[in-house]
């Protein structure tokens, strides 16, 4: 009983991000596979992206972000008490990645989960995070997108379709009851079609067949992402504008009244597209795929984090969050900023 509380709105009270130092530009992946840089950034938009080093895993990069969103919101790891972590590259097949970062918060017995949801799990995350505050289940929750991708990739001719896109990165926010009633998270609507999960993903290790893994999973690539890119394209270009309009709808408002839009960057002539198609100004959009590539689950929160750290975010600022990703996942989150 002592733990129902009426909570009208949950705020994102603090925001990080982690990138590793190594760049990775265009040039650099051209002289291992048959590539160039003028044919990921004419289709892609991406200049560069950040590789670990060997021995930094998806807990070491979700630590230094969630340490800086902790400092921004004023808390402590110990002021949290439940924790999410969105990813689609977990360091082990299980436990889940929440475990080893919960650890190495310094954090006890506090409990967490990890999402999968691919590139939509940080939206998936804000869904979550605000029902479980709301309810007065949990007070303050650290809610982190992490990635590390690159030991994964198929850095040859082979795998040069999608090596190209992804990255490393962490980002990590704070979600919290909103002190100002008019502030924080005003809706979040999720959707999966999984008839589609075949045209984007990793195969192996799989149950499927009776096999974990065989060395020719390993010598065929399978054990690295596939994607049949057009069809998953054509899929995000109508999937994010129908999310949008469905939070639009039913908050009553519409295209003019969004201050900032920021989408998932799996490809910038995906995002120029639906802003084009939907009539959003280009000022009120902020990419950054250009520098960090694709960094799947961790996109959105270093996209507010950046954000947040120029000063393009004002208290009262409506900020939609977009993404869309394997499974097929897609879904679109409004927040009004400030605490
Ligand atoms: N460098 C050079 N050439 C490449 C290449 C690379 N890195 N990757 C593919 N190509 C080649 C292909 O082999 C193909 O050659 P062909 O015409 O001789 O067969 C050609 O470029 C065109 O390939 P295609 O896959 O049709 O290109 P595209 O214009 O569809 O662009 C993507 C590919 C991946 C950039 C694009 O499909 C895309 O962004 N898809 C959506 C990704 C996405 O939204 N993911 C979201 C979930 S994370």
């Amino acid at each position: 009983m002592a733990r129902v509380r009426e909570i009208s709105q949950v705020a994102i009270t603090g925001t990080g991000m982690a990138v590793p130092p190594r760049i990775v530009t265009n040039d650099e992946l051209s002289k291992i596979m048959d590539t160039s840089d003028e044919w990921i950034r004419q289709r892609t938009g991406i200049e560069e992206r950040r590789y670990v080093a060997p021995g930094v895993s998806a807990s070491d990069l979700a630590l230094e972000a969630s340490q800086k969103a902790l400092a921004t919101a004023g808390l402590n790891a110990t002021d949290i008490d439940f924790v999410l972590v969105a990813t689609l590259s977990p360091e082990q097949y299980f436990p889940g990645t929440c475990s080893f970062l919960q650890a190495k918060l310094g954090l006890s017995t506090t409990s967490g989960l990890d999402i999968r949801a691919q590139c939509s799990g940080f939206v998936y995350g804000l869904e979550m995070g605000q029902a479980l505050i709301a309810s007065g289940q949990y007070k303050r929750i650290l809610l982190v997108g992490v990635e590390v991708q690159s030991p994964a990739l198929d850095l040859t001719d082979r795998g040069r379709d999608t090596a190209a896109l992804f990255g490393d990165g962490a980002g990590a926010v704070i979600l919290e009851a909103a002190k100002n009633p008019k502030h924080g998270i005003q809706r979040v609507i999720t959707h999966i079609e999984g008839k589609h999960a075949d045209k984007l993903g990793v195969q192996y290790p799989s149950a499927i067949g009776g096999v974990w893994i065989k060395p020719e999973h390993i010598a065929d690539g399978g054990v690295s992402p596939k994607m049949d890119g057009r069809f998953v394209f054509k899929h995000a270009v109508t999937r994010m504008p129908e999310v949008i309009n469905e939070v639009l709808l039913d908050q009553g408002l519409s295209v003019p009244d969004i201050d900032l839009w920021l989408f998932h960057q799996a490809n910038l002539r995906i995002n120029e597209h639906i802003a084009q198609g939907m009539g959003i100004p280009v000022e009120k959009t902020y990419n950054n795929i250009q520098k960090y590539g694709n960094t799947s689950a961790a996109t959105l929160p270093m996209l507010l984090d950046e954000c947040r750290r120029d000063g393009r975010l004002k208290d009262g600022d409506r900020i939609m969050m977009t993404a869309f990703g394997a499974g097929f996942t897609w879904g679109s989150a409004l927040v009004t900023w400030g605490k």
